[in-house]
């Protein structure tokens, strides 16, 4: 099945068309994320895979000092024009490089946050960077997408050709961070709201824009094409019985 343009991901498609980068729960997870990780004014916070720039806007529209961190130089030009939108430019450092080799020293952050990135990646190696990054007494704050019941073989490798992410459940993603070196490790996972998801966005981007963004991505061939195909639909069913996001935090000791 064809879903997206070879060599690209769902995600990255639809994120170089729209500027929306996504993470599930959309911008009331991420308030709830930052709340649970005490990330606040003083700190040096990284975001880890900041996409468009969205978490790191709202941090640093709270007087947080972020540095941004994505592979991919698209996204970040569009973070960087959504902070200079913001104002918050003079507040967020935006740096290119791989997730699974930060090039910052030990000891640098008070807090470091993802969302939706891990899935993406090799787990453990990006939390053992985190952890190396993080100061003693840090907080390590994820909102990930995870399985809520054992995953169903056809949607796992849908999910891993299409959006190339490997998501885990709850128990796997807390053994992922407790061997990364972090304590305290603590979850707490949502369905997902597909109307919460869809406001989020309106209140992101507003209805104008989230309205040119759906189609001119659904013109786009690859995006077209998944969103036409009955199985992804089946999919897309499935999607919501079996995956859900989790919001976990965890303590370098
Ligand atoms: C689904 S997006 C989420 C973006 C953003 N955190 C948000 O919530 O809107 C995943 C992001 O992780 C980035 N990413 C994936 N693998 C990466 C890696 N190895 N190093 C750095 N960034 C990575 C992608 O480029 C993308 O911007």
């Amino acid at each position: 099945m064809t879903i997206a343009d070879p060599g690209r991901s769902l995600p990255e498609e639809t994120g170089e068309i729209t500027g929306i980068s996504e993470h599930m729960g959309g911008t009331k997870a991420t308030d709830q994320l930052l709340k649970m990780t005490g990330a606040a004014p003083g700190h040096r916070v990284i975001d880890m895979g900041c996409g468009t720039g969205l978490t790191a806007t709202t941090m640093a529209k709270r007087g947080i000092d972020v540095i941004a961190v994505d592979i991919d130089s698209r996204a970040l030009a569009m973070a960087k024009a959504r902070s200079a939108r913001s104002d918050t430019a003079e507040m967020i450092s935006f740096i290119q490089a791989d997730l699974h080799n930060l090039p910052f020293r030990e000891e640098t952050f008070d807090v470091a946050v993802a969302e939706s990135a891990l899935a993406f990646c090799d787990a453990g190696r990006v939390s053992g960077e985190a952890n190396r990054v993080l100061k003693s007494g840090g907080t390590f704050g994820f909102n990930e997408m995870t399985y809520l019941q054992a995953p169903d073989p056809a949607l796992k490798a849908v999910l891993r050709l299409a959006l190339r992410a490997s998501p885990h459940q709850e128990r796997e993603w807390k053994v992922i961070f407790q061997k990364a070196g972090f304590t305290e490790v603590v979850g707490k996972i949502s369905k997902i709201s597909l109307p919460g998801q869809f406001l989020s966005h309106l209140k992101t981007h507003g209805m104008l824009a989230h309205t040119r963004a759906l189609i001119g991505s659904l013109f786009k061939p690859g995006i077209g094409r998944a969103f036409l195909n009955p199985k992804t639909r089946e999919m897309v069913m499935k999607f919501r019985s079996y995956v859900g996001y989790g919001l976990y935090t965890g303590r370098k000791p």
